[in-house]
């Protein structure tokens, strides 16, 4: 899953997903904290799906359907799932939680 084509994603998101990527630091609103599974849970596959396609207007997340492929786009989702360290919404276990609890969700301080 690595080889998931997340590298440009990754200048912002950071390679850990916590959206802490070297260029994620002076932008607002902040790149999306894939790591926290309070907010992703809430973001349906069909809007992330949007997302990576068409941009967040008004954010620095631009649209990639020209560099990723629908399917290419599907991965990459399951892989940014990953990250919350539960199966997404419907993933069944409800309140496993992601690692580190509640806490999660603070946008990461940003170490230059
Ligand atoms: C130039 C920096 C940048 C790059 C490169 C980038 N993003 Fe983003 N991304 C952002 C920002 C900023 C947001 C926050 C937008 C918001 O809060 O609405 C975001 C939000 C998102 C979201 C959350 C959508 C939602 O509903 O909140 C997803 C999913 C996402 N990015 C995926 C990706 C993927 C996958 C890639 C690579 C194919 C990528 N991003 C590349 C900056 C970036």
């Amino acid at each position: 899953m690595e080889t998931a084509k997340p590298l440009a994603c990754m200048n912002c998101h950071s390679t850990k997903g916590d959206g802490a990527g070297p260029l994620g630091g002076g932008l607002i609103p902040p790149p999306r904290n894939f790591t926290c599974g309070t907010t992703m849970k809430d973001i349906p596959d069909g809007q992330l799906f949007w997302i990576i396609k068409h941009g967040s207007p008004g954010t620095a997340m631009v649209g990639f359907s020209g560099q990723l492929t629908d399917e290419e786009i599907w991965t990459v989702i399951h892989y940014l799932r990953t990250f919350a360290g539960s199966h997404g919404p419907r993933g069944g276990m409800g309140h496993r939680g992601p690692r580190g609890g509640d806490g999660c969700c603070a946008q990461p301080e940003r170490t230059p």
